[in-house]
């Protein structure tokens, strides 16, 4: 899997970051690649440490992984800066010049209009900083000067690095079902989140990508407005351990059991050729920090068959628990 986009398969949160974070380390990915905005939050526990990375692609927690931050995607420059603070990425870190920058303004904008509020945005303004990016009036990386130590040629280091066959993860952020194009429309956020989308955004053609590897988890969640098929309420949520909040704007997340029909079509539009089944162990507590696919008990390995069964693709990664070490691979 030289090139491999990771995307997720319902409404974001489907736990992206941790998967990202294990590929990174387990696979010595190279280059990582973020796509996407600052209202998206990728949580990821690294010695010991929680981080929510909005801007840092997750692809830090190797050393050795050059990491991008692709031409189509919306840079929040004090949010950027404070992660690469934290996560200590200064020297290895790139901003593709043609990226566009989301500013104070477009926040203010997202919280004050109407119909983006009714909408239950995350408020960082994502929405009408693309809105600026499509009136050409958007200020782009190359124009900040805190960004000028950063500039990169995104889509030519990532298609050399394929060429030259090194590991490169295209990173996607939310879900297909919160797609601009594919999603609950109008309750969608502000940009296409499939894996063509992330390539897109890159500059990566679609015929050097080899593996798609969507990621559900195994109950479903939403933050704000719009449909969830199934949702179940707060208080039977907590009872079920599905009950969770929104790593970025703190925000309940409402839920509801797997759904079906909403993977299998969450595999056709990504295209996907893997699935990682995250957070099984919320659906059969049994399943703890279980690390080996011969220890997961009858019944859970059962739901797992009728995800593969269901959606033609192999479930290659099952979470098990938070430690990014809960995680059975189950690749060949
Ligand atoms: P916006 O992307 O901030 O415009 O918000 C539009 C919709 O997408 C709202 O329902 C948000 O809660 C949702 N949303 C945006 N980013 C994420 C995410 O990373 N995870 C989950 N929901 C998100
Ligand atoms: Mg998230």
């Amino acid at each position: 899997m030289p090139c491999t986009v990771v995307v997720g398969g319902f409404w974001g949160d489907e736990g992206k970051g941790k998967i990202i974070s294990y590929l990174a380390l387990n696979d010595k990915i190279d280059f990582c690649v973020r796509t996407g905005s600052v209202n998206a939050a990728h949580t990821i526990w690294h010695q010991g440490k929680r981080y929510a990375l909005h801007m840092v692609p997750g692809g830090f927690v190797n050393r050795k992984c050059r990491l991008l931050i692709a031409a189509g995607a919306n840079v929040h420059v004090g949010q950027f800066l404070k992660e690469v603070e934290e996560t200590k990425v200064k020297d290895r870190i790139g901003v593709d010049s043609q990226a566009s920058i989301i500013e104070e303004k477009h926040s203010t904008q997202d919280k004050a209009s109407a119909h983006l509020k009714g909408i239950g945005t995350t408020g960082w303004g994502v929405g009408p900083a693309i809105e600026e990016r499509v009136r050409r009036t958007a200020k782009m990386a190359k124009d900040v000067p805190e960004l000028k130590p950063y500039l990169a040629d995104v889509s030519a280091e990532a298609n050399e690095a394929i060429r030259k066959n090194r590991m490169v993860l295209l990173e996607g952020t939310q879900g297909i079902l919160l797609s601009l194009f594919h999603g609950t429309y109008p309750y969608v956020t502000g940009r296409d989140t499939s894996a063509s989308a992330v390539c897109s955004e890159t500059g990566v053609g679609p015929t050097e990508v080899d593996d798609v590897l969507l990621v559900l988890k195994s109950f479903v969640t939403r933050v704000g407005a719009g449909p969830l098929p199934g949702e179940i309420s707060k208080e039977e949520a907590m009872k079920r351990g599905w009950f969770e909040t929104a790593s970025g704007t703190g925000r309940d997340r409402r839920a509801a059991p797997f759904n079906f029909d909403l993977a299998k079509r969450a595999v056709m539009i990504n295209g996907a050729t893997q699935i990682a089944l995250t957070k099984l162990d919320a659906v059969f507590p049994e399943v703890k920090s279980v690390r080996a696919y011969e220890e997961v008990p009858q019944e859970a390995k059962q739901f797992v068959a009728r995800v593969e069964k269901e959606t033609g693709v192999k479930v290659t990664f099952v979470g098990t628990g938070p430690d990014a070490l809960d995680l059975i691979d189950r690749r060949e």
